[in-house]
């Protein structure tokens, strides 16, 4: 058995927190992540019919049974899980009858799953009906998005179109927009479901002066996808106080997304 610790899943979660960390979106334990892994990724390191405790997952998560997630850990912080990921985060699988998790490695203090892994879950069940290569979803509380919700709207149409006119690429990123939900009580499943049923439009929700949840194919893509949403959102405030003499037209909007080729929402250009 080749030792868990070397293995391309561990290390990318590693990076990932660390970066996400580091760019000051993660304070305390703020911010979640849970990654899709394939049983013969896994393999290689854990003898996966050994299940070192059963969590109760509180939802019927049936459309993933039998799906390895390697997920980060409740109360835990992003700036700890290079430094000790066996506690920080664990691996387990969604039992068969869809009810629970069997923790195959990691939450090595007694700990268990963010408290955010029903909302993670429902996600990925949402994405993987559109996309059956989604395998990623990260939760997060960027900056400046965070700082847009308390001086913009939140509408989804009107917060699309100013965060497309932040960037020239923003379009091409997400020409999918952004779902945007009102303040509601995190950590439940009220809140997973409004994000799911989100998630089978946008890649990327807002929870208003919360944070965000992002989802993509790959950890690079989705990290990404937040990552230019945040900047996007960086340049409304600090320009937002400002007289606004140039700005980037619908009509360019469209010609980028279309030398782009990729299908945006039509809808949430003013043409
Ligand atoms: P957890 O510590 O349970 O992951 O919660 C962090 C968070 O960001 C809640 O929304
Ligand atoms: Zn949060």
């Amino acid at each position: 058995m080749k030792n868990i610790l070397t293995a391309p899943f561990i290390e990318e979660m590693k990076r990932t927190t660390a970066n996400m960390y580091r760019l000051g979106w993660d304070e305390r334990n703020g911010g979640n992540i849970s990654y899709l892994i394939e049983e013969s990724e896994a393999e290689p390191y854990l003898d996966l019919s050994r299940v070192i405790r059963t969590i109760p997952l509180g939802f019927d998560a049936s459309p993933v049974s039998g799906k390895l997630f390697l997920v980060t850990g409740t109360g835990k912080y992003f700036k700890n899980v290079e430094h000790d990921p066996e506690g920080n985060l664990g691996l387990v699988r969604v039992s068969a009858d869809g009810q629970s998790a069997e923790l195959l490695w990691g939450f090595s203090d007694g700990g268990k799953f963010t408290s955010e892994f029903p909302a993670h879950l429902m996600s990925h069940i949402a994405r993987l009906a559109v996309d059956p290569e989604n395998r990623v979803v990260m939760h997060t509380h960027p900056t400046y998005t965070l700082a847009m919700n308390y001086i913009y709207e939140l509408d989804e149409k009107k917060m699309t179109h100013t965060l497309w006119e932040m960037c020239t690429e923003c379009i091409v990123v997400f020409p999918d927009g952004v779902g945007v939900l009102p303040w509601m009580l995190c950590g439940t499943n009220e809140i997973g479901e409004a994000t799911a049923e989100k998630m089978k439009e946008f890649r990327v929700v807002i929870w208003g002066m919360h944070g965000v949840y992002g989802a993509g194919k790959t950890m690079d893509e989705t990290f990404g996808l937040i990552e230019t949403v945040e900047k996007a959102a960086q340049i409304y405030v600090l320009t937002a106080h400002l007289p606004r003499i140039n700005t980037i037209q619908d009509d360019q909007l469209k010609t980028l997304a279309e030398a782009f080729g990729v299908n945006y929402r039509k809808d949430f250009l003013n043409l």
